[in-house]
């Protein structure tokens, strides 16, 4: 086989040249230019891109038999249900997070607990191998299976995980890894996506799950991941406050089950613990009612959880009024002040307004619209809402309150959790009354804002 040569690709127009440069020498963008290995002369067959098959016939649908895909429990209730239940074979499975919020805890745990009974295989680029052995000591896992191999060579990794044929590898992290065809240095992006490929190639090949740890803040600042998140089967983010101890793991993309299912853990000395009821997690306690907090009924996957929604509303001394948001988006209290303006005569010009969603988790759903007014409109007053209110509701532009997929069983939650009063869009009302639950079912924002005078 020839020898890959390295070439550099605009990301533009795609035009090729053998050499770096800041500018495309075919369609003039600036800084478009990434390495990538080309091989000579590239065969059909020899490419190191070829499928799999040597070739696909066109088939019609009815002539495929489907599969159903065997699902490896992982031994963490909370990460199956992530999963989608468990871990599929052939697989890849990208798992981002800021650093030290638990990535590498929680596959040092899974691994453990699946060695019981099948073939696993951790590779650490990240931390020495007395690194892990102490970490899985200090967590009390069996170690007694879980082969580790210390390197971030992307060729030895592949010839390892060929031979030892494990059932699931972990590679920590992905950021580490470089292929020794690219001269490009580790946690580019080019040697990011180089990597990940390849090892997809050999997951599918082989029927390997591959887990890949990487680094990466939400918004994908740091090195890589993005750009991996088509290549993999399925996308988990970590997500919390690292100063609280709740973790929150979240499936962004998932090929083989729901997104937005979300896993919570708890950190504790011994590693992190599933915590099967996380519903009133997300609360903080209150002695007293205070002005400024609402609870908000939300729906995670499968599964309510209760949110407590806190704004702050302050006489703002600059000429642009601040707008803040923590755990929620912040376009979008933007547009909901300017609904409760128009459509509820409150302004808030003068005004810096802060909202945050308690816990570290991130609320993404439009049907926490109305509980951010509600709360905002507390704070303003300075007026607690309620004993026992919770809301849920997207806003309108009209000022409609528009109804949340799943009412009901936001409602039920809320009632065995002990409120007792719901503010809610009409269309979510009950047919049957919940025990417990007074309904207060609005369709305007206005005759929202009366209820609490
Ligand atoms: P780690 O898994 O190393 O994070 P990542 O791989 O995402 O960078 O997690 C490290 C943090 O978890 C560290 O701050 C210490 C804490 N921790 C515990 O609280 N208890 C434990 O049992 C372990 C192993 C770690
Ligand atoms: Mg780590």
């Amino acid at each position: 086989m020839a020898k890959p040569r390295t070439v550099y690709v605009c990301a533009e127009c795609g035009g090729t040249t053998p050499k770096w440069q800041g500018k495309c020498p075919h369609c003039a963008a600036w800084n478009t230019l990434e390495e990538t290995v080309e091989s000579a002369s590239p065969t059909a067959a020899s490419h190191r891109y070829a499928p799999l098959a040597a070739s696909t016939p066109v088939r019609t649908l009815a002539d495929i038999e489907p599969r159903e895909t065997p699902r490896q429990p992982t031994g963490l209730d909370e990460f199956d249900r992530v999963l989608g239940g468990g871990l599929v074979a052939g697989a890849v499975v990208l798992i981002g997070g800021d650093p030290g919020i638990g990535k590498s805890t929680l596959l040092l745990q899974a691994l453990a607990a699946m060695s019981a009974n099948s073939r696993v295989l951790y590779v650490t680029g990240e931390e020495s191998a007395e690194q892990v052995a102490l970490r899985a000591r200090r967590l009390g896992v069996p170690t007694g299976n879980v082969s580790l191999l210390a390197e971030i060579r992307l060729e030895s990794i592949q010839a390892a995980v060929s031979e030892q044929r494990p059932t699931v590898a972990v590679i920590d992290s992905i950021q580490t890894l470089y292929s020794s065809e690219l001269t490009a240095a580790p946690g580019s992006v080019s040697q990011v996506r180089e990597c990940a490929a390849q090892l997809t190639r050999l997951a599918k090949q082989t029927g390997i799950s591959i887990v890949m740890i990487g680094h990466v803040t939400k918004d994908g600042a740091l090195a890589g991941p993005r750009v991996l998140e088509h290549i993999v089967d399925t996308v988990l983010y970590f997500e919390g406050d690292t100063h609280s101890s709740f973790r929150l793991v979240r499936a962004f993309k998932n090929r083989f089950g729901a997104v937005n299912e979300l896993g919570v853990f708890a950190m504790t000395d011994r590693g992190l613990r599933g915590v099967a009821n996380p519903s009133a997690l997300f609360l903080s306690q209150h002695e007293q009612q205070v002005s400024g907090s609402c609870v908000m009924a939300t729906q995670e996957g499968t599964r309510p959880l209760l949110v407590e929604i806190q704004a702050l509303v302050d006489s703002s001394h600059a000429p642009n009024p601040r707008r803040l948001t923590v755990g929620l988006e912040g376009n979008r209290l933007a547009m909901l002040l300017a609904v409760l303006h128009r459509h509820a005569g409150v302004s808030t010009f003068d005004q810096d307004v802060f909202v945050n969603a308690v816990g570290g988790v991130r609320i993404t759903e439009p049907a926490a619209d109305l509980p951010v007014l509600l709360a905002i409109m507390s704070s303003l007053r300075d007026r607690p809402l309620p004993r026992g209110l919770i809301a849920f509701g997207e806003v309108g532009l009209a000022g409609e309150i528009r109804p949340a997929p799943r009412g009901q069983e936001r409602l039920r939650e809320a009632a065995k959790l002990g409120f007792s009063v719901a503010l809610i869009p009409k269309a979510n009302a009950p047919r049957q009354p919940i025990e417990g639950l007074e309904i207060w079912a609005v369709d305007r924002l206005d005759s929202a804002m009366e209820k609490l005078r």
